[in-house]
């Protein structure tokens, strides 16, 4: 984007009144629990995975493998995929969902948590869905206004919006069908996960762990929008009956894990179930991949006290009543946001020579898991990055981690830089599971982060903002050249290809960079990924063996899909950059930072022709920081206000990624008034940046814009070369 010119027409919008939210039209249909021909169909496509033709669910079918039967692009022929057609997108926010394609109609979410439809093999647009969610809505977002897809059943497609919303679309048209908010909406919740259709209900999570909100999911009637149940993952404040499917295992185990005395009680204790939500045809369970707790720190949260149920677990669940079976809690007391709402695999594997129902789950906190879906039992946790210092292992008799007793900073009262942090080895994009060869594909990365205990009045709970009980300010770097060149060398991304049946990497291909698309793979025998670099590339499944290597000009995070259609193959994905890592990286987000960020679909055949469209200029832009001015103290307050508030989108020391705006050269710098009308006044709230005059007085905000001036003179002197703004 052009750097903005600050007009008075622009300041004096500020003033301006948003657009009033979507009314819904919440028109119940009638409920009936018999399945029709159409719905009959989905679920068959969904418990069987169908010819391959179609990819029914974001993973492919019930057991989210992300495994393609077709073989007509295979390893032979891969290295002749062009392009069929592509189109590109409205909005230059992150781009996460996995196209889903039924009878030739490709289905796919977007940012914002819209919707549309195409023709599969010729790219005709079919339909668009705008749920119209609120602008400012973004800052309780944490990591982006990102969708991950919708569902489809029947007649209908599902999605879930950032607002909080789950709403039924007409498959045929993308009208709305119903709308059924499922949030409190005065609370920090958002929905970026899909849905999932199990039987005649359509199951949804939410996120908000972050700022503060308390974590369940719900099962709604597919046809009319009402509830069928409820299920907590984290516990009542009172410790009360919600009246919920959850009631029972809280007041019999769950609510004893948590300490009577801790911010949970106010906080909610997170636990948010913001992705992974899989259903178990064959035990007719489902799993539910629980997040971390709220605030981070379980020092602050819970006194240090319990294991703090259902936090960074897995849930199993009765999939008609919500009813809870077992647990497998991954990260007991969780403290660094190691979340375990990464994609969950169903499979099958031979443990000490008995087939055997398993479940593969590789979280953020580096290891792992294969865990027995019959009765929730540990068969193997092991390494899946080479690096993990906040554990050395796992007993394997008694399910817990060997802990290394410095990670947990709130009892050392001393800074832990852990790896993984909270971005995670492993974050939310899908990995896949080839039966084949055996092995699982993991977008891997190694993120450092610092921790540190409460540190002043700043870093406590605030309306605004993170809360996670750990100095974000404190993790900002410090002005140190090597310092910052660390940053970027520590940062790295890996296909990892694992073999759950040995506990070992089979093969790996570095990336220099993190943050990496998400997989796929055929029994061709192939493995598909795109890169944070801006390359789409296939592998031999097998090896590793790299046969396909496409400029794709932008930045890559979602996971690709295939299907075929009037007998072609065809692989579809998403362009775009997205997500926590681009927002908050500042300087390690490395060479991403010089690579475009385009919102674009994409569908590759044997063959193609079409070309992208001719790539944006690249726009070195002016950086001519204004003279500093400021008082050293006046910049030390700017510091602790940024990193408390504006870190996690603007990236650390205002250093940005070409996602949103770089501030050290924003046209708002050299200008007070300007500056304070975003800042304070909210004049781009509908753009997703919110007035933060809840939190900032305008001194405040003038100190932040002092240190920005600062940075902008500082990166430019130190580091002119790694931290040239980019254009977005
Ligand atoms: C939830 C994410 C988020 C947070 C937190 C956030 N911003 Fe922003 N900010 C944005 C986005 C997105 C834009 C670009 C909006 C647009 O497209 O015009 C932006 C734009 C701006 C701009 C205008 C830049 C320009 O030249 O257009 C300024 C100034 C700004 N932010 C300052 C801040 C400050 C100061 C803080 C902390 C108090 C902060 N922001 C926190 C997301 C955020």
């Amino acid at each position: 984007m052009a750097k903005r010119v600050w007009t008075a027409a622009l300041l004096g919008g500020a003033t301006l009144a948003l657009a009033s939210c979507n009314a819904s039209k919440n028109d119940s249909l009638s409920g009936t629990a018999a399945l029709d021909e159409a719905e009959k169909a989905s679920e068959t496509l969904l418990k069987t995975g169908g010819s391959g033709d179609d990819w029914g669910a974001i993973g492919f079918s019930y057991d989210e493998q992300r495994f393609s039967p077709l073989t007509d692009i295979s390893d032979k022929n891969v290295g002749e995929l062009g392009i069929a057609w592509t189109a590109d997108l409205e909005d230059a926010r992150g781009q996460e969902a996995t196209p889903v394609v039924v009878d030739g109609v490709m289905y796919v979410s977007h940012a914002w948590s819209k919707v549309s439809a195409w023709d599969a093999a010729t790219g005709k647009p079919l339909w668009k869905f705008d749920p119209k969610v609120p602008g400012e809505r973004a800052v309780h977002a944490c990591c982006d206004v990102v969708n991950r897809g919708v569902a489809l059943w029947g007649d209908k497609v599902f999605v879930g919006t950032i607002d909080g919303r789950l709403i039924a679309l007409d498959r045929k048209s993308g009208n709305e069908l119903w709308s059924t908010q499922t949030v409190d909406a005065d609370k920090p919740y958002t929905i970026t996960g899909a849905p999932r259709v199990v039987k005649d209900m359509v199951l949804i999570g939410n996120g908000g762990a972050e700022f503060g909100v308390r974590g369940y999911v719900t099962a709604y009637d597919a046809d009319t929008g009402k509830e069928r149940w409820r299920f907590y993952t984290a516990p009542n404040p009172t410790k009360a009956k919600d009246g919920a499917a959850s009631d029972e295992i809280f007041a019999t185990k769950a609510n004893a894990t948590w300490s009577d005395k801790g911010e949970w009680q106010t906080s909610g204790g997170g636990g948010t179930v913001w992705d992974a939500i899989v259903y178990d045809k064959d035990l007719d369970q489902i799993y539910l991949g629980v997040g971390n707790g709220n605030p981070w720190n379980h020092g602050t949260r819970s006194n240090g006290e319990g294991d703090n149920w259902f936090l960074s677990s897995i849930v199993a669940l009765d999939a008609a009543t919500g009813q809870y079976k077992w647990h497998y809690q991954e990260t007991p007391g969780e403290t660094w946001d190691y979340t375990a709402t990464q994609p969950i695999i169903l499979a099958e594997q031979t443990v000490n020579g008995t087939p055997t129902k398993v479940l593969y789950h590789a979280p953020k906190n580096g290891f792992f898991f294969t865990i027995d879906r019959s009765n929730g039992k540990l068969i193997d946790a092991k390494p899946f990055v080479d690096r993990i210092n906040w554990a050395t292992g796992y007993d394997l008799a008694t399910g817990r981690p060997i802990e290394n007793p410095e990670a947990r900073f709130y009892k050392t009262g001393k800074p832990f830089i852990a790896i993984p942090g909270a971005l995670g080895a492993h974050n939310w994009h899908p990995m896949s599971y080839n039966p084949a060869t055996g092995l699982v594909y993991i977008p891997a990365q190694q993120i450092p982060q610092g921790y540190l205990q409460d540190m002043n009045e700043l870093d406590k709970r605030k309306v605004l903002g993170f809360n996670v009980g750990t100095s974000l300010t404190g993790t900002l770097l410090p002005d140190d050249k090597a310092a910052f060149r660390a940053a970027v060398a520590a940062t790295t991304g890996r296909l990892v290809a694992f073999d759950p049946r040995t506990g070992k990497v089979a093969w790996a291909v570095d990336h220099p960079a993190a943050w990496n698309g998400g997989t796929m793979t055929t029994a061709g025998n192939l493995v598909f990924q795109g890169t944070s670099l801006g390359r789409f590339r296939a592998y031999t499944a097998d090896t590793g063996k790299q046969l396909l290597d496409l400029d794709m000009q932008s930045g890559i995070v979602s996971a690709p899909s295939t299907f075929r259609v009037n007998g072609v193959q065809y692989v579809a994905f998403m362009t775009s950059k997205g997500g926590a890592f681009p927002l908050v990286a500042g300087v390690a987000g490395g060479a991403t930072r010089k690579i475009p960020n385009i919102p674009r679909l994409v569908v590759l055949k044997i063959g193609g022709t079409a070309k992208l469209p001719a790539p944006p200029a690249t726009t070195t832009l002016a950086w001519n920081p204004p003279p500093m001015t400021a008082s050293a103290a006046q910049v030390a307050a700017g510091k602790a206000q940024f990193g408390r508030y504006c870190m996690v989108c603007h990236g650390d020391s205002a250093i940005g990624n070409g996602f949103t705006p770089d501030l050290r050269v924003s046209g708002t710098l050299a200008n007070a008034d300007a500056w304070k009308a975003v800042v304070v006044d909210g004049a781009l709230k509908e753009r997703g940046m919110v007035s933060f005059a809840k939190v900032l007085t305008p001194q405040d905000a003038e100190a932040i814009r002092a240190y920005v001036i600062e940075r902008s003179n500082w990166t430019k002197a130190n580091l002119p070369e790694a931290s040239a703004p980019v254009g977005r």
